[in-house]
């Protein structure tokens, strides 16, 4: 359930480069949020930023203390973001959500695998540690422009998960795309589904290879978004389906199957 309430932070720290992870007390809601859904955060007290910013949901545990947390990771990349990299331990902050969808999953996913790029690995974690205590196999894929924007490796290993890390650069894994070698991947291991998260460039050739390969996929959008709730039409995604020309990306999604989206028309509106 949607609620609207100031939580008080537990840390913010500084990963690496520009990537910080927020962690937040949560006595109720979250504990029964879902992988893939987000929040939009009132980043200040005064006029500006006048508009929420969303942030997916990266992890959500009981702490040692037996308080229960939320976790989001972000990239410091303008005004809003560096704002809240400002924020320290035992202040308070007004947070609005759960917010939207989530992914789907159901029992018969006995293999999945996560592809994601750059902070499009947010909401992954969380979905990593959902899958695997359903029993599901999880393989993640990493990608991002350098080493410094590869995250979570460690925590993916440490939960005995399989991780192919990609750059472009080279600097860590193959160098390359997350996508290049997916097609070869997916013949080998055959999952039963794909969720993808990350540049829209990156989760069309994924859609575009699971499609090809008839295998089930699901991707999280990420879009502009003002007012989180349907109601400012900021974040319309071109639609596939018959009865709509656009879903609203904040209350349809932010997780849809990538058949359903309409990459065409997407591509040419960014
Ligand atoms: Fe306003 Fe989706 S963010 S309609």
């Amino acid at each position: 359930m949607i609620s609207q309430q100031k939580y008080q932070i537990l840390s913010n720290r500084q990963i690496h480069g520009n990537y910080y992870q927020l962690r937040l007390k949560c006595e109720k809601g979250f504990k029964n949020s879902a992988p893939g859904q987000f929040v939009m955060i009132h980043l200040s007290d005064n006029y500006f930023p006048l508009l929420r910013r969303p942030f997916s949901i990266h992890n959500v545990f009981q702490h040692e203390t037996g308080n229960f947390c939320f976790e989001l990771l972000y990239k410091v990349i303008g005004k809003g973001t560096h704002i809240l990299s400002k924020y320290q331990a035992n202040q308070w902050i007004d947070i609005l959500g759960p917010i939207g969808n989530g992914f789907s999953m159901n029992n018969s996913i006995q293999s999945a695998f996560l592809i994601s790029g750059g902070i499009g690995v947010a909401p992954m974690l969380f979905l990593v540690k959902y899958l695997l205590d359903n029993g599901t196999h999880c393989h993640v894929f990493n990608g991002g422009r350098t080493s410094e924007d590869v995250l979570c490796i460690d925590t993916f290993q440490s939960l005995g998960v399989k991780v192919n890390i990609y750059t472009d650069d080279g600097s860590a894994g193959t160098q390359g795309f997350v996508t290049d070698d997916l097609n070869e991947q997916i013949n080998t291991q055959a999952p039963d589904i794909l969720y993808a998260c990350g540049p829209q460039p990156m989760i069309a050739k994924v859609s575009d290879i699971a499609n090809k390969n008839n295998v089930p996929c699901q991707v999280s959008l990420e879009s502009h978004m003002a007012c989180g709730m349907g109601a400012c039409l900021g974040c319309a995604m071109p639609s596939n389906d018959s009865h709509t020309s656009y879903f609203h990306v904040c209350v349809d999604g932010p997780v849809f199957f990538s058949d359903r989206v309409n990459w065409t028309r997407f591509s040419s509106q960014i």
